[in-house]
């Protein structure tokens, strides 16, 4: 039987560094850093008896016409849209997408990312926040790839980016609320929120700056989790960051025997398909989801074509979408 492959992770470990920068070292680019810790990841390669992959470094050298992907979660149906949005637009210029979910872990997106380069691929398109922008920037530095970032990854010094417009969005659901006669209002903030949720919150707070804040985990169960609170308040309406929020209120508002918009109205965030067949039909600010990941596919193919050209950021408008969850108060 073969002896187990060492990987590139182990040899970090045991030297106590980071994966991109084993991988730099072990590249050629050891000059680069501080000859202590070149020494250790060296230690560490040898008394592990490392062996780089080099069938995938020759790869690296060739156009694969391939892109990687990187997204949260896949299973939630904003990014599965965005994702196709990518794909299809990437298809229609010949390259195909290598995609990766990154569970909002930190150290499973660094791998995915290195497992992505080993592959070859010729730029990487990440939607994921957990990434940080050292290993971004060393990875980069080894693979001399481009990178596109949008919606909860921001990168904007060294990549080209495109988002919607967050702050715009949170206004244009205060506003609503506003409109339709409520003054006790909550706002659901996810515990840990991005940069682009962050602007959500900002542009509500305009017309609502003491709406009540309720943290909770960005996805339906957290959503389901602050209906008692919602209730013990008295809110009458509840702006969810997400359509997954929104979902998750309908359901624990359904297991209180509450109804939707009787006993609290709701306005959710993204217009992802689902919004449209639960009852009541959710309000929502649509982002153009699926044009979100067609134009983050074209900066990609610009870039290739173009590295040198500059950095370019671009900001696609949201609107507001009235269906029947939030009522007029009278
Ligand atoms: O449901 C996922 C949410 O997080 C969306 O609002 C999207 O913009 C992402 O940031």
């Amino acid at each position: 039987m073969c002896a187990k492959k060492v990987t590139i992770r182990e040899v970090a470990k045991r030297a106590g560094v980071s994966i991109a920068t084993v991988s730099q070292i072990l590249n050629g680019k050891a000059m680069n850093f501080n000859p202590l810790t070149v020494q250790k990841v060296q230690a560490a390669r040898d008394e592990l008896g490392y062996k780089a992959d080099h069938l995938a470094r020759q790869m690296v050298g060739k156009q694969s016409k391939t892109i990687g992907i990187l997204v949260p979660e896949i299973t939630n149906s904003f990014f599965s849209t965005l994702v196709k949005g990518i794909e299809e637009e990437l298809l229609r210029s010949g390259y195909i997408s290598m995609l990766c979910n990154g569970g909002f872990n930190g150290a499973k997106e660094e791998k995915a990312l290195l497992e992505l380069a080993k592959r070859g691929v010729d730029g990487f398109i990440i939607a994921s926040p957990s990434i940080s922008d050292e290993v971004l920037k060393e990875v980069l530095q080894i693979k001399k790839r481009p990178v596109i970032v949008l919606d909860q990854k921001t990168f904007s010094e060294r990549s080209d980016e495109v988002t919607t417009d967050d702050f715009n969005g949170g206004l244009l659901a205060a506003r609503y609320l506003k409109k339709m006669g409520h003054t006790k209002v909550a706002v659901i903030v996810p515990d840990l929120a991005t940069v682009n949720i962050m602007y959500r919150l900002q542009g509500f707070l305009v017309e609502f700056p003491q709406a009540l804040q309720i943290k909770t985990e960005l996805s339906k169960s957290g959503g389901q989790a602050v209906v008692a609170e919602l209730l013990e308040q008295n809110i009458e309406a509840v702006f969810a960051l997400s359509d997954e929020l929104a979902f998750g209120i309908y359901l624990g508002m359904r297991q209180k025997n509450k109804s939707i918009p009787n006993d609290l109205s709701v306005i959710g965030y993204d217009d992802v398909e689902m919004c449209r067949y639960v009852t009541p039909a959710l309000t929502t600010v649509a982002q153009p989801i699926y044009e979100l990941g067609k134009q983050a596919a074209d900066l990609m193919i610009k870039r290739l074509a173009s590295p040198n050209s500059p950095y370019v950021k671009r900001v696609l408008p949201v609107k507001l979408v009235i269906r029947s969850s939030v009522e007029v108060k009278i």
